[in-house]
């Protein structure tokens, strides 16, 4: 099996890669989240500052590119080619209003001429290889057989199935059997994605899906940054004081990257709304770090918390009713 993280806007960028990368059983892939490419060369090289190689040692990264512009796509994959890239993904499933409204994302699934002639144009010229991260559809999980077929078209690297509608956002189950359809159906690898949370959840999966040979996980992966070690046996439960280590490598490279202490406690803040799933008090804690206005507060907090708390055995992303 491969492993994949999934993109996560604002959280999952250089810095917890690179440290996820450096601390535990690393992914195969690292997807990025998502550039909105402009072909402003100021503006793109803004958005591509999270993929320079620079920042970029370690970890194999496929960067992700969000349009419904080909001329958008080509110019970006051009540049990300100069950086050394071969694999790019195309962001198909963004459930967000403002990209939705725009056409763009799991928006751009509800235009399908538009999507075709996209699609098009851009595996006509490509000189990477594109695979897609895709929703069943806009509105209906009925509009998956059509999407498939225009899939079908194109040399896809790979289609990851994110299986549910743009409407469903995150709630509910992923769709199985629209899962089973798109492995069925398309003619390219298929990956699946969606609520693998915990080592249950992936041996469940493997069960009822043993022909697939790439996930990809996004949640879990955040909540518990063990989960892969613990998947493959190599560990039972994340070890606390590797988990502080992670934490503490995390937050020094946003202190450094970042000025006052607003924005690290913003990133450290949406870290925890994950992460704090693992432990014993965890809505307590997860209060208390929402509610800190101070990084003195913030660091007492989390020192306390290391120190009387435990990490719950089977703990994950949901647990402790927490999502
Ligand atoms: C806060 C947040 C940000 C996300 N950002 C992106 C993104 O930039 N690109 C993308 O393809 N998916 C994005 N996703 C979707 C995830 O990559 C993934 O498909 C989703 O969380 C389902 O997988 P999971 O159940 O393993 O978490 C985001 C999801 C969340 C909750």
């Amino acid at each position: 099996m491969k492993f994949y993280m999934a993109p996560l806007e604002g959280i999952t960028g250089y810095i917890f890669r690179n440290a996820h990368y450096d601390y535990f059983h690393p992914a195969d892939k690292y997807f990025t989240p998502f550039i909105t490419p402009g072909l402003n060369s100021r503006r793109t090289s803004k958005a591509l500052r999270d993929v320079l190689p620079e920042n970029n040692r370690g970890p194999e990264i496929v960067p992700q590119i969000l349009t419904n512009r080909a001329d958008e796509f080509i110019y970006t994959e051009k540049q990300l080619m100069d950086m050394g890239y071969q694999e790019i993904n195309l962001n198909l499933g963004c459930p967000s209003g403002t990209v939705v409204g725009k056409g763009r994302g799991s928006g751009f699934l509800a235009f399908r001429d538009d999507l075709n002639r996209f699609l098009e144009e851009i595996y006509r010229n490509a000189e990477v290889k594109i695979s897609i991260k895709t929703r069943l559809g806009k509105d209906s999980p009925e509009e998956f057989d059509a999407l498939l077929d225009i899939y079908n078209q194109y040399p896809l690297e790979e289609l990851i199935i994110h299986p549910r509608t743009r409407e469903e956002f995150y709630r509910g189950k992923p769709n199985l059997e629209m899962f089973r359809l798109g492995l069925e159906k398309s003619r390219c690898p298929v990956c699946y994605n969606g609520n693998i949370f915990q080592k249950a959840d992936y041996e469940d999966f493997c069960r009822r899906f043993p022909e697939v040979t790439s996930v990809m996980i996004g949640r879990g992966l955040i909540a518990d940054p063990a989960l892969l070690d613990i998947i493959l046996g190599e560990r039972e439960i994340v070890d606390k004081p590797l988990l502080r280590q992670f934490h503490d490598r995390i937050y020094g490279d946003y202190a450094d990257m970042l000025s006052g202490e607003v924005p690290l406690l913003y990133k450290m803040k949406e870290l925890w709304n994950y992460m704090i799933c693992l432990f014993t008090n965890a809505k307590k804690y997860g209060k208390k770090i929402r509610k800190t206005q101070s990084l003195k507060n913030y660091n007492e907090i989390i020192n306390t918390l290391f120190e009387t708390e435990e990490i719950i055995w089977g703990a994950g992303f949901g647990a402790n009713g927490l999502v």
